[in-house]
């Protein structure tokens, strides 16, 4: 396509600019974590500053995080393994560099939008029309490159990581679009309880339909090639496939069995929420019995150990929100930090351990070296696994008496000082992960961009 581009393609330009833009906006994204962290334990200190008021912070953390850090870090990973699982080049590098560019320039726009409260008020889509826009123009963007490259592949097969990322991109682009009701720009809204049922099918779909997919994807590559085995079951792969795209879709509503939408739906949102046992369980044998016997390879293969780990912390959450989704439980769950843990767990020791792992797999490969500093990339996961499990244990625990108080009947102000000390450690595993963003983002560069004598 391009007559310039070889030079560009051998570079793997695309995937190097995608894992850098990952460790960058991990640093801004946990900043914002740490920022509204810091503004639940003392709410007046930020009063009067208006860009950073709590309500502007934290939808700026959450759609960093998920867009700025965690989907990057994926696609960084998978814009290597794609060509490389194919037998053939990137259909052009050119468009993926552009796809890099208009990504990151929907990430500064979001966090100025935000900060400046232009926001369309609905939680995951809380970006306004020329953003959404943006995002669904880049989703297009990777999707046709990758298609692309589909079509002038040399290798017959298309392994499972391959059928994992098109699903993810062709599915986001549309319930994104869909989410966002992006028919219209001015308030990018429906109304009334129809509104409140499209956005949690868009909302779980992010974490379900694109964070999930991805995840996956990644899995599947660098487990067997860490471990040097093939893949325990190729019919668990396609059963883990299938099932998750036909569970998965509808059960957003569990987001709202608090409300009044048809109890219909409720019913078939937590039924699924049940099944999701099928999909995660076919994945995480398949994953498993693949590394079997092979842990010390696991153990020695940072990239490989960040991976294994997000599988761990899969099986925890799912499991967790099978139970979530029943009414009974939810009735002390919901509505507190019980969810805010869920949501840690998920995202960050899931699809955020995932992606760090696919980071710190790919980086050697494409730079032809080891790692620059393989005693901070440990580090690292440390920090982030020390900091994610205290997450989960602190938030759990502030839910457990958030829930049981309103169960009571208890007034809110009464519960705030005992949940106070759990906000405090929050605060302070949060700047745990925060700094691991820092050295992490540091090592990235190191490794990307050796130094005159340190070229391998
Ligand atoms: C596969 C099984 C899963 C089930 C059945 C499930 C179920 C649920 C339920 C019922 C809720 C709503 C809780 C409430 O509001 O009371 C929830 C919230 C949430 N889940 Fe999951 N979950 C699963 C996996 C995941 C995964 C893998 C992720 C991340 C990748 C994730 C991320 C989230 C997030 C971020 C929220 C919070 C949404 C909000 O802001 O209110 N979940 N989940
Ligand atoms: C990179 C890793 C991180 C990821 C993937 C992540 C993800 C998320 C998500 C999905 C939510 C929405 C939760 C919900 O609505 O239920 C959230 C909220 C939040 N996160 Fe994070 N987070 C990360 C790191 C941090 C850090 C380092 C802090 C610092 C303490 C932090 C503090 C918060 C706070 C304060 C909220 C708002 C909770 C509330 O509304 O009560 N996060 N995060």
């Amino acid at each position: 396509m391009e007559s310039a581009s070889e030079d560009i393609r051998a570079t793997h330009a695309t995937a190097k600019a995608f894992l850098l833009t990952s460790a960058f906006w991990m640093i801004v994204a946990t900043f914002y974590g740490l920022l509204g962290a810091t503004e639940l334990i003392a709410p007046d200190l930020t009063e009067n500053l208006g860009g950073i008021v709590f309500g502007r912070v934290r939808p700026t953390h959450v759609n960093l995080v998920l867009f700025g850090f965690v989907s990057p870090g994926l696609l960084g990973a998978a814009f290597y393994f794609i060509p490389h699982l194919l037998r053939t080049r990137l259909f052009s590098e050119k468009l993926g560099v552009t796809a890099v560019i208009a990504w990151n320039i929907a990430l500064v726009a979001s966090v100025l939008t935000l900060a400046s409260g232009l926001t369309q008020a609905r939680e995951y889509a809380e970006l306004i029309w020329p953003v959404d826009v943006a995002v669904v123009v880049t989703l297009g963007l990777i999707l046709f490159n990758f298609i692309m490259t589909v079509k002038q592949r040399k290798e017959p097969i298309l392994y499972v990581s391959v059928w994992y990322v098109l699903a993810g991109l062709l599915l986001t682009g549309c319930t994104y679009a869909l989410g966002n009701v992006i028919w219209r720009p001015d308030s990018g809204a429906l109304t009334g309880i129809p509104d409140a049922i499209l956005l949690w099918f868009y909302g779980h779909n992010v974490f379900g339909l694109w964070l999930t997919p991805l995840s996956a994807a990644v899995a599947y590559y660098v487990i067997p090639r860490a471990t040097r085995n093939p893949l325990y079951s190729h019919t668990l792969s396609l059963l883990g496939f299938w099932s998750l795209i036909v569970i998965y879709t509808h059960i957003g509503t569990h987001h709202l069995l608090q409300v009044p939408v048809p109890t219909w739906l409720k019913v078939v949102a937590i039924v699924d929420s049940v099944c999701m046992v099928i999909p995660v369980m076919a994945f995480l044998i398949n994953i498993w019995y693949t590394a079997k016997g092979k842990l010390g390879e696991i153990h020695g293969d940072i990239g490989a150990k960040f991976v294994f780990t997000g599988t761990i912390m899969y099986f925890f959450v799912s499991i967790q929100g099978s139970f979530m989704a029943l009414p009974d439980v939810q009735r002390v769950t919901h509505f507190n930090n019980w969810v805010v843990a869920h949501a840690h767990l998920g995202v960050l020791g899931f699809a955020g351990m995932i992606a760090l792992g696919g980071l710190y797999y790919v980086i050697p490969i494409l730079s032809g070296r080891p790692l620059w500093s393989r005693f901070l990339a440990d580090f690292q996961y440390w920090m982030v696994l020390i900091g994610m499990v205290g997450f989960t244990v602190v938030l759990t625990i502030a839910g457990l008496i958030q829930g049981n108080a309103w169960l009571n009947g208890e007034t809110v102000y009464r519960v705030l000082p005992e949940i106070h000390v759990y906000y405090v450690v929050r605060a302070g595993l949060g700047l745990l992960i925060f700094t691991s963003a820092v050295l992490g983002f540091y090592n990235v560069v190191r490794s990307l961009f050796p130094k005159a004598g340190e070229a391998a």
